[in-house]
């Protein structure tokens, strides 16, 4: 299989996932950094159609976590072009290759909260895949994109293709205890993410799952852990933080103001590694 940005936070935690699958990896990276759990390296741009090609031969399936992953540190029109490029080369290189099997990174941002220049609440809560997207930033803008990009390459090339809407990932040692801590001084600076989480274990778990799970045609799907990285209750950060969204349902305790019932549908994904501070 194929793994690009295999360098990455979330890649490394993927290569770790394939080699205890015993999976034959080859990682597409920029620069190869030398110490990379893959059985083959290629260093190239994923946007670059003839690296891709090279990289993926052989492949059955490809997880594609290449892009910048932030709006904040990189001129708009390489947010954008960066992302958009890199998803429909990797995925149209894949098709014509022949592999049918592959998952994307978008992102919470989707949703467009999170980078908004002005701060925006959600038109109902839990959020769902059904919830509008009210982009106004780059990055999020390029992950509309790039689920455009994953349904269009799942009908042109007969793929299955998932496109994981993660929330702010991390480890146990790594992101999340600094995350939990500043939520915990100021839950305000969380109400763009819905205080939403998941542990890079879990994140290799749902992109395993995507491209081993018996599955057709191409799905949009959020993840995270059930529970929030915030220590209030979630009822009562909302009425707070987001007074104008409704409830359609109760969100009891921590529980994570995003339904999770679709990849628990499609996927049969549930986070196994709840984080405590
Ligand atoms: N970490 C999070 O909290 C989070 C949350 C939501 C979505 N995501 C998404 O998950 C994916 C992985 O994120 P991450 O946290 O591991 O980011 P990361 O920055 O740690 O890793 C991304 C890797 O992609 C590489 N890359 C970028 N553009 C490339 C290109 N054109 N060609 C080849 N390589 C390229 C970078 O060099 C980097 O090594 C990204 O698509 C990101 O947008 C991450």
């Amino acid at each position: 299989m194929l793994v690009t940005g295999a360098a990455g936070l979330i890649g490394r935690a993927v290569l770790d996932r394939c080699a205890e699958e015993g999976a034959d990896v080859t990682a597409l990276v920029l620069d190869d950094p030398g110490d990379l759990k893959a059985d083959r390296v290629v260093a190239g741009d994923a946007g670059d159609p003839s690296a891709v090609r090279q990289a993926v031969r052989d492949a059955d399936a490809v997880v594609h976590l290449a892009a910048i992953p932030s709006p904040n540190h990189h001129p708009a029109p390489e947010v954008f072009g960066n992302n958009t490029r890199a998803t429909f080369t990797v995925l149209d290189e894949a098709g014509r290759a022949g592999v049918r099997r592959a998952v994307i990174a978008s992102s919470l941002c989707a949703l467009g909260l999170p980078f908004s220049p002005t701060p925006v609440s959600p038109v109902y809560v839990p959020v769902d895949e059904a919830h509008p997207l009210l982009i106004a930033d780059p990055y999020g803008l390029s992950k509309e994109a790039d689920e455009a990009t994953a349904r269009m390459a799942a009908r042109l090339h007969g793929m299955s293709v998932v496109a994981l809407r993660f929330p702010f990932v991390g480890g146990a040692d790594e992101r999340l205890p600094e995350r939990a801590a500043e939520l915990a001084a100021d839950p305000s600076d969380g109400a763009r993410e819905l205080w939403a989480y998941l542990d890079l274990r879990d994140a290799a778990t749902a992109c395993w799952l995507s491209i081993t799970r018996p599955l057709s045609g191409a799905h949009v799907l959020f993840v995270a852990a059930p529970d929030t990285l915030a220590s209030q209750p979630t009822e009562e950060l909302l009425a707070r933080h987001h007074p104008g969204s409704p409830p359609r349902a109760g969100l009891p305790g921590r529980a994570v103001p995003i339904d999770l019932s679709e990849a628990r549908r499609v996927l049969g994904f549930e986070a196994a590694h709840p984080f405590r501070l």
